[in-house]
C-alpha cells in the first residue's frame, strides 16, 4: 500500500506593510524580508507567492498543514505590516507555486494583470476574494515564467 501523504494546505492572507515610503528603502526592505522567508521556507518546504500593490500585500502559503501553521504564525507577529487577516484556508491536492517565496510587486511590467484583477478595491474595502488573490499569483508567476522561457516545464 502507498504511503499516506501527509495534508497539503494553502492559506491566503492580506495585510497593510508598514515600509518605508521612499522607493529604494522599500526595495530594501522588500529584500530583506525575502532573504529571510527564502530560507526559512525552504528549510520548512514551504512554496509561496506575495503580492504587493501600494500598502497592500497578499500572500499564499502552501506546504504541510504543521509548517504553514508555524510559518503564519511567525508572520502574522512581524511589525512590517499590520491588520493581517486570513482570507482563505483549506486542504489542496497539489502546489500550484514553484518557488519558496516570490514576490510580485505591482510595477509598469505587470500593471495590466493587477488591473485585470481589480484587487485594490477590495483591499480598500478589506474584504478581498481568495479567488482573486489566488487567480493573480499564478498569473504573475505564469508571465514571469514565460519571460524565463521555462512555462513548458510547468503545465
Ligand atoms: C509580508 C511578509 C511576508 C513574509 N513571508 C514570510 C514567509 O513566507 N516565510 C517566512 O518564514 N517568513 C516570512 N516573513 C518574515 C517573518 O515574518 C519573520 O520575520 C521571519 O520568518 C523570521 O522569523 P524569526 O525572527 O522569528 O526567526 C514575512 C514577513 C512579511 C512582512
Amino acid at each position: 500500500m502507498r504511503a499516506k501523504r501527509s495534508t497539503l494546505i494553502h492559506l491566503i492572507y492580506f495585510s497593510r506593510l508598514n515600509l518605508a515610503a521612499d522607493a529604494p528603502s522599500r526595495t530594501r526592505q522588500i529584500g530583506e524580508i525575502t532573504r529571510q522567508a527564502q530560507k526559512k521556507n525552504e528549510f520548512s518546504v514551504i512554496t509561496s507567492f506575495l503580492i504587493i500593490d501600494q500598502n497592500f500585500a497578499a500572500q499564499i502559503i502552501e506546504g504541510e498543514r504543521a509548517s504553514v501553521s508555524d510559518t503564519f504564525g511567525r508572520i502574522s507577529n512581524d511589525p512590517r505590516h499590520r491588520d493581517v487577516q486570513i482570507v482563505e484556508w483549506r486542504e489542496i491536492l497539489k502546489r500550484e507555486f514553484v518557488n519558496s517565496f516570490t514576490t510580485g510587486v505591482r510595477g509598469p511590467v505587470n500593471d495590466g494583470l493587477f488591473q485585470k484583477a481589480n484587487l485594490l478595491p477590495m483591499f480598500q474595502r478589506g474584504t478581498p476574494k481568495g479567488a482573486a488573490i489566488h487567480g493573480l499569483a499564478v498569473n504573475l508567476q505564469a508571465e514571469s515564467m514565460t519571460k524565463q522561457g521555462i512555462d513548458h516545464l510547468f503545465v
